[in-house]
């Protein structure tokens, strides 16, 4: 790993801790809280069913999202993804289940739903209260995701007349926090003028600056159609490219069609296309999750200096904080701080050795 990759990885990892200590270390003024939003994560937005799931799975390599027509994401999903060492074993936590292990990602999904559920009734109902997941992988970057309801015009059956507003704050919630980057989803086969994702980046983002925009769907425009106006920035102008997206199809998840062949399929359908061959190696969910974490790693870069105090004023709080345990506190909530700790005196350790070693910023 490279040594960003460890400082980021750094970042995450206290960042989970500090969420998994809750209200105890996670109040609302201190450093925890600042340093869990000094990192960048990345929100997806979009209208119901505009294919938000699936590009967030796409990204990650895995099926492991429920997905579908009508409203599936009931509740947030605060996914973060953990790279770890070459050839380690892939698997995946929930916070709200820490000591369980999940190597089958199916089991994963099933347990989205249940939990969904457990909040939600069996209903078409939302709630604000976040699910976390982690994800521990040699194959991912270090990434904080969150997928999110989507948005929408009208309520349906069984739904209370306040949801339409009730999703637009939810994701406003996440949207809107200063290091929140914005993962735009428009269906291609939709007029982009009527894009809920691209009216609600450009609000929250006026310069564009944290948007990227993606378009999901190219497989299903009109035959004789295509979308090089938006790919190609004439319709609606971002800072940062366009990237058309062609993930699975309803037909595919029904059969089941894997993660690594629908990459092959998209990346045939690109290479292949007469409308947007020239654009093929811009394109899809692999050139879309290394733009992320491009980006992502500059983001970073340039606030290492920022973070590296708050984790210095987080170890203080914590040291103060240990210096204090005594009987009230639940002995768990004490390792917890101590593990806290001991992490952001390795993050601090690495960074000086980095500094020390004459390459301010990173070593890519
Ligand atoms: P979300 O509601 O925005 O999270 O959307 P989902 O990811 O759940 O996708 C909604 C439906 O659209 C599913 O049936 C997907 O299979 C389908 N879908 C999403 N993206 C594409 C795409 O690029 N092409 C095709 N053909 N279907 C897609
Ligand atoms: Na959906
Ligand atoms: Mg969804």
């Amino acid at each position: 790993m490279t040594t960003m990759e460890s400082l980021i990885g750094l970042v995450n990892r206290i960042q989970r801790a500090c969420t998994m200590l809750g209200d105890y270390g996670g109040g609302d003024n201190n450093a925890f809280s600042s340093l869990w939003e000094a990192l960048p994560s990345v929100a997806v937005v979009g209208g119901q069913s505009s294919g938000k799931s699936s590009v967030l799975e796409s990204i990650v390599g895995r099926d492991f999202l429920p997905r579908g027509s009508g409203i599936v994401t009931r509740r947030p999903l605060v996914l973060q993804l953990h790279k770890t060492e070459d050839g380690s074993q892939e698997y995946a936590e929930f916070l709200h289940l820490v000591r369980r292990k999940f190597t089958d990602f199916s089991l994963v999904r099933k347990e989205i739903q249940d939990e969904t559920d457990r909040i939600t009734g069996k209903t078409k109902q939302i709630s604000p209260v976040p699910i976390h997941l982690s994800i521990y992988s040699p194959n991912v970057v270090n990434l904080t995701l969150i997928d999110l309801p989507g948005l929408t015009k009208v309520a349906v059956e069984g739904q209370p007349e306040s949801i339409v507003q009730d999703i637009e704050s939810m994701v406003r919630t996440y949207v809107e926090k200063p290091n929140c980057i914005i993962l735009a989803i428009s269906p291609a086969n939709q007029d982009i003028a009527t894009s809920d994702a691209i009216k609600l980046a450009r609000e929250v983002d006026p310069t564009g600056d944290q948007t990227f925009g993606v378009l999901t769907k190219l497989d299903l425009m009109d035959k004789g159609t295509n979308a090089l106006d938006v790919l190609e920035g004439r319709s609606y102008r971002l800072q940062r490219p366009w990237v058309g997206i062609v993930n699975r199809s309803q037909a595919d998840i029904n059969k089941n069609v894997d993660m690594i062949v629908a990459r092959r399929k998209e990346r045939e359908y690109f290479a292949t296309s007469p409308d947007y061959g020239h654009l093929a190696s811009k394109m899809g969910s692999e050139y879309l999750a290394k733009l992320l974490s491009k980006h992502l790693e500059s983001v970073i870069r340039a606030r290492i200096p920022s973070i590296t105090s708050l984790i210095n004023k987080s170890i203080d709080e914590l040291e103060s904080e240990m210096d204090h345990l005594g009987q009230p506190i639940a002995v768990d909530a004490g390792a917890q701080l101590y593990t806290i700790l001991e992490m952001c005196r390795a993050f601090d350790q690495i960074f000086k050795e980095h500094l020390e070693g004459g390459r301010p910023g990173g070593d890519r």
